[in-house]
C-alpha cells in the first residue's frame, strides 16, 4: 500500500492517503498539530435539507454538494500513536482525554457568549506544552454565521467545503500557543480542507498534511496554493 498523490506546494507537501496505515512512511517533523475524527459518529448532512429536497425532485446533481460521514468517526480515537515529546495538539481530545498523559487544556468559544443553540458552545484542545493557564480563544462560528471566515470574509451563508472545518485563525492562535522555533515543520495527520496548514504556511512553518477523502485533499490544494501566491494579503487576515 503506498500514497494515492503527493503534491508539493510552496512550503506544503500535501499527501492523499491514510495516514495510520502509512505513518511510518512520513517526513520527519518538528511538531504535531491536529484535529482528528473524535469518535462521536457527528452528523455531516446539517443544512443539507435543500439538497435532500432537490434529491426528492428528482435532481439527483445536487447531491454531490452533501458531505460523507467522517472516516474513523464511528470508532473511538487513539492518539497514542501520535504522542510524542515533541510539540503536540490534538483538538476534541475531551473525546480521548482518558487516553492522553497530563498536560494542558485550550478552549475555543464558538459562540463568543451568545445563548447556547443545538452545538456544542466550545470545544476543547489537548497539548503537551508545558503551562499552567487554560487559554480561550473566542471566535463565532456557527452554521452559516463564521467571523472571520478566511475564505469568504464579510459574506454569511456561503456553504464551507468541510463539515467541521475550522477557521484558520483558530489554527495560527495554537501555533503561537504552542510556541514553535522558526521553521519549525508542522504535521497534520488529519488535515480536511487544510486549515492548519493555510496558517502554517503564513506563519513560514513547513507543513505536512495527510488527508484521505480526496474531495477535501483537493480543496487542501486548492487553498495551499491559493495562499502562497501572495502570502502578505492572506497573512494579514490571520488575526481573529
Ligand atoms: C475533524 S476533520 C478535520 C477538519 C479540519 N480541521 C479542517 O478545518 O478542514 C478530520 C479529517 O480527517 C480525515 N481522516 C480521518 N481518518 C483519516 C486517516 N486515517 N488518514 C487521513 N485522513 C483521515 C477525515 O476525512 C477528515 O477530513
Amino acid at each position: 500500500m503506498n500514497w494515492c498523490r503527493v503534491e508539493r506546494i510552496g512550503n506544503a507537501t500535501l499527501y492523499l492517503g491514510d495516514s495510520e496505515a502509512l505513518r511510518h512512511l512520513l517526513p520527519a517533523h518538528d511538531a504535531l498539530l491536529c484535529d482528528p475524527p473524535y469518535g462521536i459518529a457527528v452528523a455531516t448532512d446539517i443544512g443539507a435539507g435543500d439538497i435532500r429536497r432537490a434529491a426528492f425532485a428528482g435532481d439527483f446533481t445536487r447531491r454531490q454538494k452533501g458531505y460523507r460521514p467522517i472516516k474513523g468517526d464511528d470508532r473511538p480515537f487513539d492518539p497514542n500513536p501520535w504522542l510524542s515529546e515533541r510539540p503536540t495538539l490534538f483538538w476534541g481530545a475531551n473525546y480521548f482525554a482518558h487516553r492522553l498523559p497530563a498536560g494542558r487544556w485550550l478552549g475555543w468559544d464558538k459562540r463568543e457568549g451568545l445563548k447556547p443553540n443545538c452545538q456544542s458552545d466550545m470545544e476543547l484542545a489537548w497539548t503537551n506544552v508545558p503551562g499552567n493557564t487554560v487559554r480561550l480563544h473566542r471566535q463565532m462560528w456557527s452554521g452559516m454565521v463564521r467571523r472571520g471566515d478566511f475564505w469568504r470574509c464579510g459574506q454569511h451563508g456561503s456553504r464551507r467545503e468541510h463539515p467541521t472545518e475550522k477557521p484558520v485563525q483558530l489554527m495560527a492562535w495554537c501555533i503561537r500557543m504552542m510556541r514553535l522555533k522558526p521553521g519549525a515543520v508542522i504535521l497534520d495527520p488529519y488535515m480536511g480542507v487544510g486549515t492548519a496548514g493555510a496558517a502554517a504556511v503564513l506563519m513560514d512553518h513547513p507543513y505536512v498534511g495527510v488527508e484521505c477523502e480526496t474531495r477535501y485533499f483537493n480543496a487542501a490544494c486548492d487553498r495551499l496554493a491559493l495562499v502562497q501566491r501572495d502570502p502578505a494579503a492572506w497573512a494579514g487576515k490571520l488575526a481573529a
